[in-house]
């Protein structure tokens, strides 16, 4: 596991992209709940995001892809609507102690 940054680097209810020794992942918070995936949509392997950081819906409950529209619950990462609905994005391990994020990237 190695250190990626402190909880508070990413705003509640919000999400974040990161890449790391080349791996392209985000990180999505809830309260003190963190959830982390690769950043590649099952349906055609391109990133998720539109805007830098912005991985989520309108409504920030799901994640969304920008490019058809896939989304992906942000607790389990699995497609409920779009091109891709049944498969999952692809999660990281990750833990948080003392306040920060420690990922544990392949
Ligand atoms: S590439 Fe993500 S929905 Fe098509």
């Amino acid at each position: 596991m190695e250190k990626l940054c402190p909880l508070a680097a990413i705003e509640n209810l919000q999400s974040k992209g990161f890449t790391l020794r080349g791996t392209k992942f985000f990180i999505v918070r809830r309260g003190s709940r963190v959830f982390a995936y690769h950043n590649s949509c099952p349906h055609m392997g391109v990133p998720l995001e539109w805007v830098e950081d912005r991985f989520l819906d309108y409504y920030g409950e799901l994640i969304q892809c920008s490019t058809h529209g896939a989304l992906f619950t942000i607790e389990q990462g699995r497609c409920i609507f779009g091109p891709c609905s049944g498969q999952s994005l692809q999660p990281i391990k990750l833990e948080l102690r003392d306040e920060n994020i420690w990922v544990d990237l392949p």
